[in-house]
């Protein structure tokens, strides 16, 4: 399959398009907005598969720490390419603020250490050691292995890396499938309108997120991710390399309302406060709400629907962290390959066996 369409100019678009491109195919990828205006825009842009796993969905962390060891080499060609994604190596901060907490971080400890990932259990004292502005915490775990991505420089350079290699961009929404040999679906929370077998299957899933700076005199931001949950709502604090800080993120169910709620703020700005108490004095400089492609059970779909029609969506918290493991399953397809381990569990084909049961 030489030519391919593929809808959806997000990071798995985006990021699906480069790949096939790379190996001489004919690319043209369809968004009104590529690169800018979907929930990959105002991802926090975590690549921490362990600590952002919610229990229970042991075959998405599979994926996710597939991914996350594709992440260097996915890196290091767009850089050899001339286009930097902006990864730091910053590694996470998780803190608990009272003993339930600190049983959670029992548990992530003692999983990454199964995984064969270092973690490192800290006490209060040793966590504000390393990172100096934290609120009264209790305990914490360094994570030093995970990554983060700045997600607009990604989106970027992916646009970028795109049209080095001629894929052509058609800025336009699609409401029936392009006429082309192979066609990917990769169009976020909207992938359900795309295709009879998606539909109901992927629902949006919003999210508010802030983004903060320093003002003058003020605590510098932290220097990892740091991951708490305060009030039972789980918020991250991400560093940018421009000192901006992303503040993340509400978790609801609002079908398609993109509208960044009062609520929604002071949580995230309540939250953060526990955590990283200088931040009232940091300005405010951006409030949105994305809407995140939730699918049935928190795994992507990841496969073939119908003869040369391909699902690349339903990513839910994870599109950053599995945009390699994504394209290089396409590529894989395309080419007649075995896909990457993991991608078999977020097959398709599972909604079809949901169906019959
Ligand atoms: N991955 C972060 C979020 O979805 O909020």
């Amino acid at each position: 399959m030489t030519n391919l369409a593929v809808v959806g100019g997000g990071v798995i678009g985006l990021s699906t398009a480069w790949r096939a491109a790379r190996t001489g195919r004919k690319v043209t990828l369809y968004d009104p907005e590529p690169a800018r205006g979907g929930a990959s825009w105002l991802a926090g842009g975590m690549l921490a598969p362990v600590t952002e796993a919610w229990p229970g969905e042991e075959d998405v962390l599979r994926l996710g720490e597939e991914s996350l060891r594709r992440w260097p080499d996915f890196a290091r060609d767009l850089r050899k390419e001339g286009f930097d994604p902006g990864l730091a190596e910053h590694g996470t901060l998780v803190v608990a603020f009272d003993s339930a907490d600190a049983g959670h971080l029992e548990i992530l400890a003692r999983h990454l250490g199964e995984m064969g990932r270092t973690a490192e259990r800290l006490t209060g004292r040793e966590a504000k050691r390393l990172e100096p502005g934290l609120g009264s915490v209790r305990s914490g775990l360094h994570v030093p292995g995970d990554l983060a991505v700045d997600n607009r420089k990604l989106l970027q350079a992916l646009y970028a890396a795109c049209v080095h290699h001629h894929v052509r961009f058609r800025q336009e929404r699609v409401e029936e499938l392009p006429d082309a040999e192979a066609v990917v679906l990769a169009a976020g929370a909207w992938t359900g309108q795309l295709h009879p077998r998606l539909a109901g299957a992927v629902r949006p899933l919003k999210g508010e997120i802030l983004r903060l700076k320093p003002r003058h005199g003020c605590l510098p931001p932290p220097a990892h991710t740091v991951r708490a949950v305060v009030e039972g709502r789980p918020i991250y604090l991400v560093p940018r390399g421009d000192s901006e800080l992303v503040l993340g993120a509400t978790q609801y169910e609002a079908g398609f309302d993109r509208a960044v709620t009062a609520r929604g703020v002071r949580e995230l700005l309540e939250g953060a406060e526990r955590v990283f108490p200088a931040i009232t004095e940091y300005e405010l400089t951006e409030t949105a709400a994305g809407l995140r492609a939730g699918s049935r059970d928190a795994l992507p779909y990841l496969g073939v629907l119908d003869d040369g029609v391909f699902a690349a969506t339903g990513h839910h918290r994870n599109g950053l962290l599995m945009a390699p493991v994504t394209a290089d399953a396409v590529v894989a397809w395309l080419e007649g390959e075995a896909p990457p381990a993991g991608t078999e569990a977020a097959s398709p084909a599972r909604l079809h066996l949901k169906e019959h049961e």
